[in-house]
């Protein structure tokens, strides 16, 4: 099946009401330091990104940012963002490069999933990733690769990513599992 949103609606995973509650849309550069600020809130010190490479990232690859506005209060409750590359396999310095983007890659490494505590528990994140997987398929990407650790693998089974086993990630001197999803989820 191509049409990822229309197999996510059907088969219950997306449309929880979440969308009269948050605006799912592209990152404004203006709010470059409320992403920051959210980042150092749902990281430890050690694996969050930095706020130069935080901002780097979202002047040079703000379309591949996709943020959930609480339509409340106009501010920002979480987001995901990423890097487009034709390679096939995570590496650390998509962290730090985004230079290292491809803008018509074939696949997206995400780099950050962050929701606010206060939003937690709704499905917020999920939400966020299908609105992601959505709008990378229209771009016709292939996979998004991620990577978590051991705790995060079934919240991202839930998602429908694939735990590819331990990564080459050291990232903050931790053991990482890489997972992927493939977008073109015929036959699945
Ligand atoms: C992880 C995080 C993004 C989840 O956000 P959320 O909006 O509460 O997630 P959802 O409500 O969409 O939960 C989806 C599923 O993941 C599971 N899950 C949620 N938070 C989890 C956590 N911290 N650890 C393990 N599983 C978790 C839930 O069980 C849920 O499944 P259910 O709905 O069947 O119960 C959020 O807690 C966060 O920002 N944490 C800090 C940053 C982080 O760890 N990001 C992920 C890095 S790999």
């Amino acid at each position: 099946m191509k049409n990822i949103e229309k197999y996510l609606r059907e088969n219950g995973y997306a449309d929880r009401g979440l969308n009269e509650k948050f605006e799912f849309r592209d990152i404004h550069k203006d709010e470059a330091d409320q992403a920051v600020e959210i980042e150092q809130i749902c990281f430890p010190p050690h694996e969050a990104c930095s706020k130069a490479h935080m901002k780097d990232r979202i002047e040079k690859v703000p379309e591949l940012f996709l943020v959930a506005i609480d339509k409340e209060t106009g501010k920002m409750a979480g987001f995901l963002n990423g890097i487009a590359t034709n390679e096939g396999k995570f590496r650390d310095e998509f962290f730090t490069e985004a230079d290292l983007n491809e803008p018509t890659g074939e696949n997206v490494m995400l780099l950050g999933l962050d929701v606010l505590p206060q939003y937690r528990g709704q499905g917020l994140a999920t939400e966020i990733v299908f609105n992601y997987l959505c709008r990378e398929e229209k771009k016709g990407r292939k996979r998004l690769i991620l990577t978590c650790l051991d705790g995060k693998i079934k919240m991202y089974e839930k998602m429908r990513f694939v735990d590819l086993g331990i990564s080459d990630s050291v990232w903050g001197d931790e053991e990482w599992h890489d997972m992927c999803y493939t977008i073109n989820v015929e036959g699945k």
